[in-house]
């Protein structure tokens, strides 16, 4: 059975993958993504979002990625894992990433190609930009290197233009390091949904899909009791609006109500509750 024919989608509405296309503009997201844009343009250097797990920084990265990788003017480039596990190994990743020739052999030799390079991109009116996204993994060594790159400017403005999306740790571990908080010219805090937002996520990405319902497909009800169980972070709304769909059509019922929420919610604490030898 397809599930989402019966509902009459045209695709899957609820799938935890980071689809931009899927990405409803909350105030939160809306609001990041014109203070990077500006932040970017303005060449300002380093900016860092954190957020709680699964509230939307992966989503909101590749969305920027795609509107900058539109305009013209930016060499744009994205770190998905930098889990890197030597200054000399991050070092020639960025340098085969952005598609610098290298010339000598030592992390210097790297070092300074890559510097030479963002000096000649800037020259022809291009930002270098690099985007990071699990920036909770980085190693207090990449961390270093991220904040030596800031010393490569010109009188007015930053040669490479960093974002760093990470999980609130990285919070805690950059307090510790003044030196590198002082240097973040753009720190934002992605908050999770409000409860109205969480009906107009929902309704956005059935929409995206295909539904073209007379019938809403969650109630009021539904709503509020998915804000209450997730606290308004979009995996768990996503995966939670997922389950009640399935059950919906299943046990064909009419509309996602607070009762269908009620029992996803209990299946996934009785998952949750089971021992683990
Ligand atoms: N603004 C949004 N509108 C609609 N769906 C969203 C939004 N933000 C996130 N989601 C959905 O929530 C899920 C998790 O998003 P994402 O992977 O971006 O979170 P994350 O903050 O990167 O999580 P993690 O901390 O685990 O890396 C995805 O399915 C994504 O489609
Ligand atoms: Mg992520």
């Amino acid at each position: 059975m397809d599930l989402y024919a019966a509902l009459g989608l045209a695709q899957e509405p609820f799938s935890t993958t980071a689809d931009p296309a899927f990405m409803y503009a909350s105030a939160e997201h809306r609001e990041a993504l014109l203070r990077l844009q500006l932040s970017l343009r303005q060449r300002r250097g380093l900016n860092v979002v954190i957020g709680d797990i699964g509230v939307g920084k992966t989503t909101l990265c590749r969305k920027l990625y795609d509107e900058i990788a539109r305009e013209d003017g930016y060499v744009i480039r994205v770190v998905d894992d930098p889990s890197f596990r030597s200054e000399f190994q991050f070092m020639n990743y960025l340098l085969h990433t952005f598609g610098v020739p290298r010339q000598g052999r030592s992390g210097y030799d790297f070092k300074e190609c890559f510097r030479k390079f963002l000096l000649d991109m800037v020259e022809k009116g291009q930002t270098p930009i690099l985007l990071i996204d699990e920036g909770q993994i980085l190693s207090p060594a990449i961390l270093e290197m991220i904040r030596m790159f800031l010393n490569f400017e010109t009188d007015k403005f930053k040669l490479l233009q960093l974002v760093i999306f990470a999980q609130l740790e990285l919070l805690e571990r950059l307090r510790a390091r003044r030196n590198f908080m002082d240097r973040i010219a753009l720190r934002y805090i992605l908050n999770p949904l409000q409860e109205h937002e969480v009906a107009e996520m929902i309704a956005f990405r059935l929409g995206v899909a295909g539904y073209q319902g007379e019938r809403p497909l969650f109630t009021d009800d539904a709503i509020h009791a998915i804000y209450e169980a997730t606290g308004g972070l979009p995996r768990p709304i996503t995966m939670l609006c997922h389950n009640a769909l399935e059950y919906l059509v299943l046990n064909e019922r009419g509309a996602v109500d607070a009762e269908v929420v009620e029992r996803c919610v209990e299946r996934e604490a009785a998952f949750a509750a089971v021992p683990v030898a």
